[in-house]
């Protein structure tokens, strides 16, 4: 058979689009995935624990890496919501989530490390299991200090290095194979110490599972 240039054209444009069919098909598992995944964690008793992070975030709330918007139902005192996150398939599914939602909630695809806000334009930033993620938290929690109004307050749930050096140990070991398989998440952040670092006083510090997971309420210092 002979190929001619439309042909060959018209082969590559058809393989060009399954790959994108399936890059898409994969970052929708993925999306699935994070849902699945955070279901019965969150009827063990997670749920409970973001309501007490996000129910009290008051004014202007900043949410910073959505995910699907598992958070959304959980404000109780907010006047309006921007939900940011990096990945759009996420977005899109938070966008739905937002629907449902009484109060305004505003989806913006950014990164925690260059947040495209203004300085000062939030009285609350919320965090629910997205500082183990961010590339470089010293930068993301610099950027939140200088989004957040003067008194204003950041609320984070997270998990982190464990204060027993055996099982840190284990964390620092398993972290490189575990950011491959779950979207770049570290199991060893130090985070209470990073969000001191970043000129925040930590109010609350709340830890659950032996100090795996912090509840941290900090205000710019
Ligand atoms: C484990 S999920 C948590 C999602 C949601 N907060 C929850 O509690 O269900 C981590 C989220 O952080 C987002 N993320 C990753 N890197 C980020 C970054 N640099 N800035 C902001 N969000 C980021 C991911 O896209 C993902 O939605």
């Amino acid at each position: 058979m002979k190929w001619s240039a439309r042909r060959a054209a018209l082969v590559l444009g058809l393989a060009g689009l399954g790959a994108l069919g399936l890059w898409r098909a994969r970052e929708r598992l993925a999306a699935a995935l994070l849902d699945w995944g955070m279901a019965p964690l969150d009827r063990l008793g997670l749920a409970r624990l973001r309501a007490r992070t996000v129910g009290p975030a008051a004014g202007r709330v900043l949410e910073i890496g959505v995910g699907t918007g598992r958070n959304f139902g959980l404000y109780q005192k907010a006047r309006l919501v921007v939900a940011l996150d990096p990945d759009l398939t996420l977005l899109a599914q938070a966008a739905r989530q937002a629907r449902r939602e009484r109060r305004p909630v505003y989806l913006v695809a950014g990164r925690a490390e260059a947040l495209p806000f203004r300085s000062a334009a939030f009285d609350t930033v919320v965090a629910t299991l997205v500082f183990c993620t961010v590339g470089d938290p010293a930068q993301g929690l610099a950027e939140v200090r200088r989004v957040l109004a003067p008194g204003g307050e950041l609320r984070l749930l997270e998990h982190v290095r464990a204060p027993w050096p055996w099982l840190a140990v284990l964390q620092e070991r398993l972290t490189p194979l575990w950011q491959r398989l779950a979207g770049g998440c570290h199991l060893d952040r130090e985070t209470a110490t990073l969000v001191r670092a970043a000129g925040f006083t930590l109010e609350t510090v709340r830890p659950h599972l032996g100090g795996l997971l912090l509840e941290i309420v900090a205000r710019p210092a």
